[in-house]
């Protein structure tokens, strides 16, 4: 009896101890909650952001806590303007001539971090480079400008599962354990495009809506790849956005039992069917990818097989994500 009794306590405090959070909150609470240390969900123009205060540890410990993520993988640091930036990171004026071209909007920078940055040594993993990002949602803008500070935010999904790009994916991941600002489905819908800085050399570190094409056109020199087994950016792991079932690329239409993911022409026919875009373009197939992969995952089929997706524009950054959900999980 006495047992019984003390096993209940203990189940009734650890429920207690999970607090739950409203959806949505404001973008005056997301401050507060941000300002006060704890995580945020918020929309940006590409995926959800988990954000924290990028100078506070305990802030950015929470990130990798909720996300599961491992510590050697490096966060981006998100800015409300080229001010607040140019305090976490030195810019050449090459990298200032890419940032005055695409911010704020779908892209990353990694550049040296300034040795008087009041940046966690988490967010950077240690390296001596920050990667950074002024964000074009207005709601994301809001919620920096308002709290005067930059935030470090990966994708808010558990790590290596596919990214949020509604906020009911960051609901149905977390449970309303992490508050969450509403801001619809995101525009872009896979993740910014990540480029190094490095003197006069410009890296390619994962493909997005901003294309080597128009960095290349932007700053009249060459874009190189990244190559190499060197990991140079951590999260670029060869398996990561993963859903439950395998992935089978390049498939014109489904076996039987799987689930088929189309794109223009190649439909598929019943509820295990998505069409990406059938009108064959490419930034609305970016934009409803990872709900469809959701989707069809919720289907319980054991695998999905994906129709072929032109490798051009946006179209590298649609199958750098798939190519990584189709990878091999044990590797
Ligand atoms: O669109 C996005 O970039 C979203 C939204 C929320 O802004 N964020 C996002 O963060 O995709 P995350 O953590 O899922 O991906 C960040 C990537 C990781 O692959 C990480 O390894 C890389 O950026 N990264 C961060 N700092 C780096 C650094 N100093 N050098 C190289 N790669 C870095
Ligand atoms: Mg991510």
């Amino acid at each position: 009896m006495f047992l019984d009794a003390a096993h209940f306590n203990c189940q009734t405090a650890q429920m207690s101890d999970r607090h739950l959070y409203p959806f949505p909150v404001s973008v005056n609470e997301a401050v507060e909650y941000l300002h006060n240390g704890n995580v945020v969900a918020m929309p940006t123009e590409t995926v959800y952001g988990l954000a924290g205060l990028a100078c506070n540890d305990d802030a950015v410990l929470k990130i990798f806590e909720t996300k599961g993520r491992p510590r050697f993988n490096p966060l981006i640091v998100h800015c409300a303007d080229m001010d607040m930036a140019q305090k976490v990171a030195q810019f050449n004026p090459l990298a200032l001539k890419i940032a005055e071209t695409f911010w704020p909007g779908p892209l990353t920078l990694v550049l040296p971090k300034k040795t008087d940055a009041n940046i966690s040594d988490l967010v950077t993993a240690g390296l001596d480079t920050v990667a950074i990002r002024l964000p074009e949602h207005s709601i994301a803008r809001n919620i920096l400008q308002t709290l005067g500070q930059p935030v470090a935010a990966p994708s808010a999904n558990p790590s290596g599962k596919l990214s949020p790009t509604m906020s009911q994916h960051v609901i149905d991941a977390f449970e309303q354990t992490v508050p969450v600002v509403d801001g619809g489905p995101c525009e872009a819908g896979v993740e910014s495009t990540i480029l190094a800085v490095e003197g006069e050399q410009v890296t390619l570190l994962r493909p997005g809506s901003v294309t080597a094409e128009m960095v290349k056109c932007a700053i009249g020199a060459s874009v190189a790849y990244q190559t190499g087994s060197k990991v140079v950016a951590p999260g670029m792991l060869k398996s990561h956005y993963a859903p439950n079932a395998s992935v089978r690329l390049n498939a014109r239409e489904p076996n039987i039992g799987e689930a088929f993911l189309g794109f223009g022409e190649l439909q598929g026919e019943g509820d295990t069917c998505r069409n990406l875009s059938p009108k064959g373009d490419l930034a609305e197939a970016a934009k409803n990818l990872f709900q469809y992969l959701r989707e069809l995952d919720g289907t319980g089929a054991a695998t999905i097989a994906v129709a072929p997706i032109p490798n051009e524009g946006i179209g590298i950054a649609i199958n750098d994500r798939l190519t990584r959900a189709a990878a091999d999980r044990t590797s």
